[in-house]
């Protein structure tokens, strides 16, 4: 209990130092400093500082060199520095300790309250964690999606497809990372992203403004209806859903339109979480209680509004194929991601 204890308050601390940017100042160092170094380095106030450091140096992050009549002095190693830091790109795991803070911030009333009326928390109570997310995608997709991601698809076929010229579909697009980014790199093919919330999509058509791409739009829709949009049949090759099934209200519903707006030859690439659906298969699961916690925080309450399925983000790979299955798509193989062990690519064909 104590340990779970101090985890809990060194993880706060931690998502304090990462925001402040003190990981970032004391990385830079080469050998220990004060904490007046520290303070002015990162131009903050040496009292919050040392109280800061204090849960550092007793976590054993920091490290505290004792000199003889003269002032402590703090380092921060170069091993937490490559995971901790903006510097570490795809290994920085320090951006992930801001995770439950932001949630708890934003909704752990309502996830009590939910406890006891069972009803969803809708995406309003959220603004916050939004907007991390949103950065959270952006960094991944920068250096994954167009180099790493779409090369792996189909065994390369997907890219030479949207080299020639296609018709893409990103669902639940957000604010337009993934989807400009491919529409940047391949000025042949057209694309359209569709989110349910129109203020991520008048974000997404200010930048792709902004980039003067044309070969994109952008639609607000509830991606439960498309398989009703008669004018919507078999209009796309290839469609797209990064991390935006397992909140879904009616997610069968999605999956179905999904098939519905698809060609007859065209491919449906689905990254989610991976996990398992039993829960006694996800014991060995790295981040299982991390994981589970922000299921229990925001997927699984976002997904319950209006009476939604409620899946959760551990509805795992074998939920995941069954719905797949359920939405009469032929061909689903489960994939590993390139550089992505947290995610699995569902790879179904009408
Ligand atoms: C976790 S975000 C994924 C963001 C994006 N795909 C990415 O990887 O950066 C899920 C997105 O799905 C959108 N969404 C939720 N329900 C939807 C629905 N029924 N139809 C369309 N979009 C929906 C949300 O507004 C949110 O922007």
């Amino acid at each position: 209990m104590i340990d779970i204890l101090n985890y809990g308050a060194i993880n706060l601390a931690m998502a304090i130092g990462y925001r402040t940017g003190l990981f970032d100042v004391m990385d830079e160092f080469d050998s220990p400093q004060t904490i007046d170094k520290i303070s002015q380095a990162a131009g903050l106030n040496s009292r919050y500082v040392t109280e800061w450091l204090g849960v550092m140096t007793t976590a054993e992050i920091t490290e505290l060199s004792l000199i003889e009549n003269a002032e402590n002095r703090y380092f921060l190693p170069k091993n937490w520095g490559d995971l901790l830091t903006r510097r570490a790109g795809n290994s920085n795991l320090g951006v992930y300790t801001q995770e439950i803070p932001l949630l708890t911030r934003c909704a752990m009333a309502a996830v009590i309250d939910g406890f006891n009326t069972g009803e969803g928390i809708s995406y309003d109570h959220y603004p916050k964690f939004q907007v991390f997310m949103s950065q959270l995608a952006n960094a991944k997709h920068r250096q994954v999606l167009v180099n790493t991601f779409l090369p792996s698809v189909d065994n390369g076929r997907i890219i030479q497809q949207l080299e020639s010229g296609i018709q893409v579909c990103d669902l639940g697009c957000a604010e337009g990372v993934a989807v400009i980014l491919m529409a940047e790199a391949f000025p042949k093919s057209h694309f359209v992203g569709i989110d349910i919330s129109p203020e991520v999509i008048d974000e997404a058509r200010r930048k792709a403004r902004q980039q003067k791409i044309e070969n994109l739009d952008f639609l607000v829709l509830d991606a439960a209806d498309l398989k009703s949009k008669r004018e919507m049949k078999g209009l796309f090759d290839y469609v797209t859903a990064f991390d935006a099934i397992h909140d879904q209200t009616r997610p069968l519903d999605v999956l179905r339109g999904v098939n519905h707006i698809l060609t007859p030859n065209g491919r449906f690439s689905m990254v989610d979480i991976a996990a398992h659906s039993n829960l006694a298969d996800n014991m060995t699961h790295p981040m299982g209680p991390f994981l589970y916690t922000v299921s229990l925080m925001h997927c699984m309450p976002v997904g319950l509004v209006g009476g939604g399925t409620g899946l959760g983000m551990m509805w795992g790979r074998e939920k995941a194929v069954e719905m797949l299955r359920d939405a009469q798509f032929q061909k689903v193989q489960v994939l590993e991601m390139p550089d992505d062990p947290f995610n699995l690519h569902f790879f179904c064909s009408k």
